[in-house]
């Protein structure tokens, strides 16, 4: 099969002869061969195997038929590089064996070594690299949203030492800051040295944000990290989280390629908020897999339809696909969008075609 590089030109902003697709989350508990494999192995034993780190990332590509590849990981992993321990507590999520709260806490936070602490995830990107026939994107953590979980041990809904910590040390906040943003570009420069072919940084929790504080305390570091990638020829893409539809008109000229945008945005609504020069990608909740085919397919192809008035747009939910969803109902929404904006794509042709006939 030849190289489907959609994906990577929607990014770019081109126009493709179909949208592409694929899912936060679409390695995942959904799948009930992955949930065999968890029976057996921890999240973190799988990523400690390039091996079987590599065939959990490609099940998807293959059942799904999705048009790039996301590397199994988590955005935790590359802090124990840093010095910090934590375990990935099912049903939980990230938990951090002593939480970073003191000016020696941050002080004590090392620099990444990649390709001495986390070879594997190196390895199993080179792997997937001679194996895929998509793009494979790699990712990280955005600050903001891996010091939420440093500060509070865990997932958290109030994010109130985080936010304390915030106002009340700004200098301690932004020594954090500036060394999670060194991570950050260190460890994808090593992505992309490996082969990854795109890079999405995660910043889930930042929409907990009023757009004042997240101008102030958050998008300087988020500017210098994608200053520092500017370089790197390959797509990168800004995922703001949930909720952060008020934050849009914050990120103008901002150096990524897309931004994510989440269901409470129309894609429309998105684009004007971002003033133009981003492709974007987004948006279908994913609670709404969870309802018949019909709406499934009635929600998509408004996307569908928005993300097409202008070039570089990429199909994605607004965040990651629940375990309770169906793994056929995901194959046929794949399928779908594929159908579906292909037709689109050839109406509209057809229609230019009329019009200058
Ligand atoms: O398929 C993919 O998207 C690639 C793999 C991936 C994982 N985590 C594996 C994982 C990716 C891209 C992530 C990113 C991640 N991890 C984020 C950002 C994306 C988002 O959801 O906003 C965040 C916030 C985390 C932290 C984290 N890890 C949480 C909140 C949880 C959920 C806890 C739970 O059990 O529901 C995890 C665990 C986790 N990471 C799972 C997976 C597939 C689920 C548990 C498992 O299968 O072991």
């Amino acid at each position: 099969m030849s190289y489907n590089d959609r994906f990577i030109r929607a990014c770019r902003g081109e126009r493709t002869d179909r949208v592409p697709v694929w899912y936060m989350r679409q390695a995942g508990r959904y799948d009930p061969e992955y949930r065999k494999i968890k029976e057996k192995y921890s999240l973190l034993d799988i990523c400690r195997n390039p091996e079987l780190a590599a065939e959990v990332t490609m099940m998807p590509v293959r059942k799904l038929g999705v048009d790039a590849a996301i590397l199994y990981s988590d955005i935790m992993n590359p802090v124990m590089s840093l010095g910090v321990k934590f375990d990935i507590v099912p049903n939980v999520g990230p938990v951090v064996e002593e939480p970073i709260r003191t000016k020696r806490d941050i002080e004590r936070l090392r620099p990444i070594d990649v390709e001495g602490d986390l070879p594997h995830i190196l390895e199993t990107i080179r792997i997937l690299d001679r194996e895929l026939d998509v793009p494979l994107i790699t990712f990280a953590g955005a600050p903001f949203t891996i010091a939420s979980y440093l500060i509070e041990g865990r997932p958290s809904r109030r994010y109130l030492r985080t936010k304390s910590l915030m106002y009340g040390e700004p200098e301690l906040w932004q020594l954090l800051m500036d060394k999670l943003g060194d991570m950050v570009v260190t460890y994808a420069r090593a992505h992309v040295a490996a082969g990854g072919k795109a890079f999405q940084l995660f910043d889930s929790w930042v929409g907990a944000l009023s757009p004042r504080d997240f101008e102030r305390c958050v998008l300087p570091v988020i500017r210098r990290i994608f200053d520092e990638l500017a370089d790197l020829d390959i797509p990168k893409i800004y995922f703001p989280g949930v909720s952060s539809g008020e934050l849009l008109p914050s990120l103008k000229g901002i150096k990524a390629d897309v931004i994510g945008l989440d269901w409470r945005v129309p894609i429309r609504e998105g684009r004007r908020r971002l003033g133009g020069g981003y492709a974007v990608q987004g948006n279908l909740d994913p609670a709404v897999l969870t309802g018949p085919m019909a709406v499934i397919e009635e929600q998509a192809a408004d996307i569908i339809d928005q993300g097409l008035e202008q070039p570089g747009f990429v199909f994605n939910l607004g965040h990651g696909l629940f375990p309770e969803a169906s793994l056929d109902k995901i194959a046929a929404l794949t399928e779908f969008i594929h159908r579906y904006s292909a037709r689109q794509l050839q109406n509209g042709a057809a229609a230019k075609e009329a019009e200058r006939a």
